[in-house]
């Protein structure tokens, strides 16, 4: 198995093998020496996993060789760190730091293989890993340790998480800034710098888990909260690392789901799990920030896909406009055509009790209305469709938004507010031309890939599921900063 890698061996290292290799040989002495005075070094093993299990070097971390590494770790090591290669016997690690060392790595082997080693020996297995699923029930009790660029870091991060870049990681004055007393999960664009950071923090003691996919796989974490339950179930779903929200409306069996989310098959697992079915599919806009699931949803469930009229969409749906209504279950939803973030913005008011207000009216404030590059001829609409369509209903009718903002606090884990509680946001209590003044002067940074992601969902260009986690990274800007 480790004679793979010789498959991906470029002729060009082939030939830098021939050269001398004497001068990346580090004896067990050496290596002793290093670890004592607690140099910067990575230290790999190479040797196959139930080995390294049985007995390894303390502070040496497991490592496959294979050109997945190759592609997605190597380039991410830090030029200026020194790797020291384990192997038994010494000939795969001394050939693969001369292979490293021909990509400008600096690159060593230990001298004699494993059995030359002297000192100190430990057992068990590192590169530890959590799941995205399981960092989200648990992220106020660890320490989200961030190894990405300051400059990428600075554009998104998970709200807590401490950058320090992979290569200040081998600074020890940087490591006093990481606790002692919680435990660390290291994170990246996709897990790959993260599990290198992780075997850094592993050679000086430091345990630590490297976050699954990285940033990519917690943008797909899909958490559910049950808001009400009785005679009609709310069930909000939320993209923990983006703020969208979605929700399921059941009645008597029967469910509509509005503006779903990947991973689609989410929804499917809990009408499964709660026994109902899934008889509509409704998106309130054209989204600028994440990839519909409408359509995927519709098609998996056989539901109903209802879609603004007020859109241009690529493909077949059922498009539907103000005034329209439906039923599911024992229920009614009634539309309301509300243009100002979009054009085609709808909002969905059910039972007259509940209203979903896609991107229009959130918890702590409104839509943004620029998306489309037409700020001033949208704002106008937007002041009208809060005063005149949404802020008109009943006081006590419950407000549920598609997305919420990055500092916005859960009330009992949900993001759920009232018509009362909305009047009282800041700049809905103005005229609607200081309003439009307002609202015309701010600029914003629009949501990541938006225009890419625009064109998926109208339908005029096809996406391979796999590559929705990297289109939807970063936040979803989708709201005024009001504050
Ligand atoms: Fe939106």
């Amino acid at each position: 198995m480790q004679y793979k890698l010789l498959d991906y061996i470029s002729k060009k290292s082939i030939l830098i093998m021939k050269q001398s290799t004497q001068n990346l040989e580090v004896s067990s002495e050496q290596l002793s020496e290093y670890l004592i005075k607690q140099e910067p070094l990575l230290l790999f093993d190479l040797r196959e996993k139930d080995h390294f299990e049985k007995s390894h070097i303390k502070g040496s971390v497991h490592a496959v060789c294979n050109a997945q590494s190759k592609e997605k770790i190597m380039p991410k090591i830090p030029k200026n760190t020194k790797i020291i290669l384990i192997s038994e016997p010494e000939d795969f690690a001394k050939e693969t730091a001369k292979m490293m060392a021909s990509f400008g790595l600096n690159a060593y082997f230990l001298a004699g293989g494993f059995s030359s080693w002297k000192g100190k020996l430990s057992q068990g297995q590192t590169g530890k890993i959590i799941a995205p699923d399981e960092l989200a029930k648990k992220l106020d009790s660890v320490f989200l340790l961030d190894v990405r660029d300051s400059s990428e870091f600075s554009e998104y991060q998970i709200p807590g998480s401490k950058n320090i870049p992979l290569e200040d990681l081998f600074d020890s004055k940087t490591l006093e800034k990481i606790p002692k007393d919680k435990e660390i999960v290291t994170i990246c664009p996709h897990g790959n710098r993260a599990m290198v950071a992780s075997f850094a923090l592993a050679r000086i003691g430091i345990d630590s888990q490297t976050l699954e996919d990285g940033l990519a796989g917690w943008n797909q974490v899909l958490k559910p909260v049950t808001v009400v339950k009785d005679p009609t179930k709310i069930i909000q779903i939320q993209k923990v690392g983006k703020g969208c929200l979605s929700h399921i409306v059941e009645s008597k069996g029967k469910a509509i789901v509005i503006d779903p989310l990947y991973p689609f098959e989410k929804y499917i697992d809990i009408a499964k799990e709660q026994g109902f079915e899934i008889t509509r599919v409704f998106d309130t806009h054209q989204h600028a920030d994440h990839v519909s699931a409408a359509r995927d949803l519709a098609q998996a469930t056989g539901a109903k896909l209802h879609l603004s009229k007020y859109e241009g969409y690529a493909f077949d749906a059922d498009f539907v406009g103000d005034s329209d209504e439906f039923s599911f279950g024992q229920s009614n939803l009634r539309v309301i055509h509300t243009p100002g973030h979009t054009p085609g913005s709808l909002s969905y008011v059910v039972d007259e009790k509940y209203v979903f207000t896609g991107d229009i009216l959130f918890v702590e404030s409104i839509g943004r209305p620029d998306l489309r590059d037409q700020a001033e001829e949208f704002t106008e609409e937007l002041y009208n469709s809060l005063h005149n369509k949404l802020l008109v209903l009943p006081h006590h009718t419950m407000v549920f938004p598609t997305h919420h903002g990055e500092n916005v606090e859960a009330s009992q884990e949900a993001f759920v507010s009232t018509i009362q509680q909305s009047k009282k946001l800041p700049w809905l209590d103005i005229s609607k031309q200081d309003f439009i003044q307002k609202i015309v002067a701010i600029t914003l940074p629009r949501p990541m890939n938006y225009r890419k992601i625009i064109t998926v969902n109208k339908g005029e260009l096809k996406l391979v599921h796999s590559e929705i986690p990297d289109l939807e990274i970063g936040p979803n800007r989708c709201a005024v900063d009001v504050s």
